[in-house]
């Protein structure tokens, strides 16, 4: 596909603009590593875009005893080395007077009393309306204590017309089963109601992610074909080159089914089977998305030993180094059954879908960083340039890679130029960074500009979170019921174990190669 020669022309889309009022992000985890990492390199990105409101200010809450000169020197070295710009020496002088920290514990009544002092007074200072966004980047077990906090102490209020909003982000993991996942919607719940509550699922603030809604249904040609007449199967790969790294604590509680398929997975394929919205009023698009949770086949009894595939890496090599087996890993247990990749034979039981298999497969230690949404369509009928059964024509795949490499490409059979009639597949490919020169913004900037202005479109809803838990607390309750000592293994560096590669060639289908 050539790239236009012209300018580009965007096409606004309504849900792109919005307005943002000024307000306060007070952050709990503010020393951890996600505000350091993501959070403020994206407020700081936002900034820098012009897309901040002139009056903000993000105040940090942690354990770690600091000033806020402190907690301004160690998030300037997290924006240093993560932000997707680089710093600009006279507006960080201005971005730093906008920060703040506060030490204290989750768990102690003081800390929001002097939490509320602390906004209080730069809401003051700052000329700020009491607009307040809390972020929990905190382990679920604090929630509770948090919400509480800032209810007792007055800092949350309920939404009220020509009054200051209060809204909660929740960061993953909203639970470990279906019955945590409850827990914490009923403690969040108590406090703030479902319109102040963004549950984050970061894929869905990613450009490409926000892009599968815009193939499907700003273009006329794929809506016809867009189902089981056409479509043969979908893959959705996440795979990850690197191991579990120092998040081994974390991990190991989670694996890889709780990690990336109960979120990241099932957004991906709700935004590929999907109904399309009539509007993108946030409630219209989130009830079509519910709609595919609503009609995932439950994988229970035995059927969880045939869609389903755990796996642990075993020591190989990843990038040119050594990577020891996930059980010798620093902080994983050495009996660890924890998986490190999972793949799961998903069906969406509804008309658009019947009979069609949607492959998920994500892992860690895999040979290289690649997400991708592949939709392969249905072989041609065996006659004309299909006619020889001992040379099957490949079938056409539509690919949209999600990361690195962002684009989509098209796979075609075509013609190869001469006197001997010859075919070959073809890639019609399309990149994001020919055409649109700019980097994409990061998901978390995009995702906290819509809490600033409200947009719950890409956030989980409370009865989302809780179906997508359902359907994988079936698979969670029959992996315990097999009581496995060992997992299956794959040698870090390759692309999972032979038994997932035996569950798709059963069907006559094989795992791509990205
Ligand atoms: C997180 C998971 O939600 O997503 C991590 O907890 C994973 O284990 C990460 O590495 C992947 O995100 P991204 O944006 O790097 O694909």
């Amino acid at each position: 596909m050539s790239s236009p020669t012209t300018p580009l022309e965007c096409k606004p889309v309504p849900e792109s603009v919005p307005p943002v009022a000024p307000c306060t992000l007070v952050i709990f985890g503010g020393s951890g590593d996600l505000a350091r990492r993501r959070l403020i390199p994206a407020v700081y990105n936002l900034l820098l875009d012009g897309l901040l409101p002139a009056d903000y200010a993000v105040i940090g809450l942690g354990r770690k005893p600091m000033t806020d000169d402190e907690f301004c020197s160690l998030v300037r070295e997290g924006v240093v080395t993560h932000s997707r710009q680089a710093l600009v020496p006279a507006t960080w002088e201005a971005f730093q007077s906008h920060l703040f920290y506060i030490q204290g514990e989750n768990d102690n009544p003081q800390t929001y009393q002097a939490l509320r002092t602390k906004a209080e007074q730069v809401e003051r200072d700052m000329r700020l309306s009491g607009n307040r966004i809390f972020y929990l980047s905190i382990p679920p077990s604090s929630f509770s204590s948090v919400c509480q906090g800032l209810a007792q102490s007055g800092l949350a209020t309920a939404p009220a017309a020509g009054s200051p909003y209060s809204r909660i982000i929740v960061e993953k993991p909203v639970g470990r089963d279906l019955a945590s996942a409850r827990e914490i919607n009923e403690v969040t719940g108590k406090v703030f109601e479902e319109s102040q509550i963004f549950r984050i699922d970061h894929y869905l603030g990613k450009e490409t992610v926000q892009n599968l809604m815009v193939v499907r249904f700003a273009n006329s040609i794929f809506e016809p074909i867009w189902n089981h007449k056409y479509i043969d199967h979908v893959q959705i790969t996440v795979s990850e080159s690197e191991g579990v790294g120092t998040r081994a604590t974390y991990y190991e509680e989670a694996g890889a089914l709780r990690d990336m398929i109960q979120n990241h997975l099932l957004q991906l394929l709700c935004l590929v089977a999907m109904e399309p919205p009539y509007s993108l009023d946030p409630d219209v698009v989130r009830n079509a998305k519910m709609e595919v949770l609503r009609c995932l086949r439950p994988i229970v009894g035995r059927d969880v030993a045939q869609y389903t595939v755990r796996a642990q890496y075993a020591e190989g090599v990843a990038h040119g180094q050594a990577v020891p087996g996930y059980r010798r890993e620093k902080g994983v247990n050495p009996n660890s059954i924890t998986e490190s990749y999972v793949a799961v034979k998903a069906f969406v039981e509804n008309w658009r879908w019947a009979g069609v298999p949607f492959y998920l497969r994500t892992g860690k230690a895999l040979p290289k960083r690649a997400s991708e949404v592949a939709v392969q369509f249905k072989d041609i009928p065996q006659i004309l340039f299909n006619a020889n059964p001992a040379q099957p024509q490949p079938a056409n795949v539509l690919t949209l890679r999600i990361q690195p490499d962002e684009g989509l490409s098209l796979r075609i059979i075509s013609r190869v130029p001469g006197t001997r009639a010859q075919t070959h597949p073809v890639e019609m490919d399309f990149q994001y960074s020919d055409v649109f020169g700019c980097p994409s913004p990061e998901a978390y900037e995009r995702l906290l500009l819509d809490v600033m202005a409200g947009d719950a479109s890409r956030f989980m809803r409370r009865d989302a979170v809780e179906a997508s838990w359902a359907w994988v607390t079936n698979i969670l309750d029959g992996w315990a019921q097999q009581k496995l000592r060992w997992l299956p293994e794959y040698p870090a560096g390759t692309w999972g174990p032979v038994e997932a590669e035996r569950m798709i060639q059963n069907d006559g289908r094989s795992w791509r190669i990205l």
